[in-house]
């Protein structure tokens, strides 16, 4: 299995901290914000991750996380230039996870508690892809998920009238269908290749699976989530919680 770690994207809604900097080196705790999906990763297993931001940040992306030794891990990297959608960053990473599954870590999520079964649920899985819901209490913000008793039967992203309170957060794990699947999609109204474009086309093949998250999660893209999301790893002291 090998990981990515997403970390693109402007940060417009949290200038001016961002003016200068990429989001996910700003402070959360005790250390930069992409520390987080790095130790959970690592946490989980997953030593072999690559890294994909913008091309003005690349270097302090770089400098501040290094070779991945530090972390018990081996960065690769990889500059999405321009900004086309969590999926598209994501087809940078084909070549890098060659036969390889792989579990995306969205660099701004933050959880209370080890990723470490949900990965280990997907490692059970034969075939498809697994992803993470949270209930919220504000999931126009987010990729929505309508449930039946037993499965996802679609997602919508940023839905003005949600068909339920479970968000999809950003954790998303593929088997190698995914890259297809990418090549297949079509950008949304918003000109950008959606993340829950590829989920709802596993959902169209009837492999898609879920886990219901554990504890506080929270994306740090705003002022309110950037908050919540100091207390969640404060409270921690920065260490990934296991569950129970
Ligand atoms: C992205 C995804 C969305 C998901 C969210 C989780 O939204 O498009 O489906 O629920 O991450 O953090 P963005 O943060 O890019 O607006």
């Amino acid at each position: 299995m090998k990981g990515v770690i997403l970390a693109g994207g402007r940060g417009t809604r949290l200038s001016p901290l961002t003016d200068a900097t990429n989001k996910h080196l700003l402070p959360v705790g005790l250390e930069p914000m992409i520390y987080h999906p790095i130790h959970q990763l690592v946490g989980a297993g997953v030593t072999e991750i690559m890294v994909i931001t913008s091309t003005e940040h690349m270097g302090d992306v770089v400098r501040c996380l290094g070779s991945g030794h530090k972390f018990g891990a081996a960065f690769t990297y990889r500059v999405q230039e321009e900004a086309g959608g969590i999926a598209q960053a994501l087809a940078l990473a084909e070549a890098f996870a060659g036969d390889d599954r792989v579990v995306v870590l969205l660099g701004d999520n933050v959880f209370e508690y080890a990723i470490t079964p949900y990965v280990e649920g997907f490692v059970g899985q034969a075939e498809g892809a697994r992803v993470l819901l949270k209930e919220v209490g504000d999931p126009e913000r987010y990729g929505v998920a309508a449930l039946d008793e037993r499965q996802v039967v679609e997602i919508e992203e940023k839905p003005a009238k949600p068909k339920s309170r479970y968000a999809v957060v950003g954790l998303y794990m593929y088997d190698r269908q995914v890259w297809d699947i990418i090549r297949s999609i079509e950008p949304s109204g918003r000109g950008e290749l959606e993340i829950t474009s590829v989920n709802n086309a596993y959902i169209a093949r009837n492999q898609l699976q879920y886990d219901v998250c554990v504890g506080r999660w929270t994306d740090a893209g705003t002022f309110p989530s950037l908050m919540e999301a100091n207390t969640i790893l404060s409270a921690n002291a920065n260490r990934i919680l296991a569950h129970g």
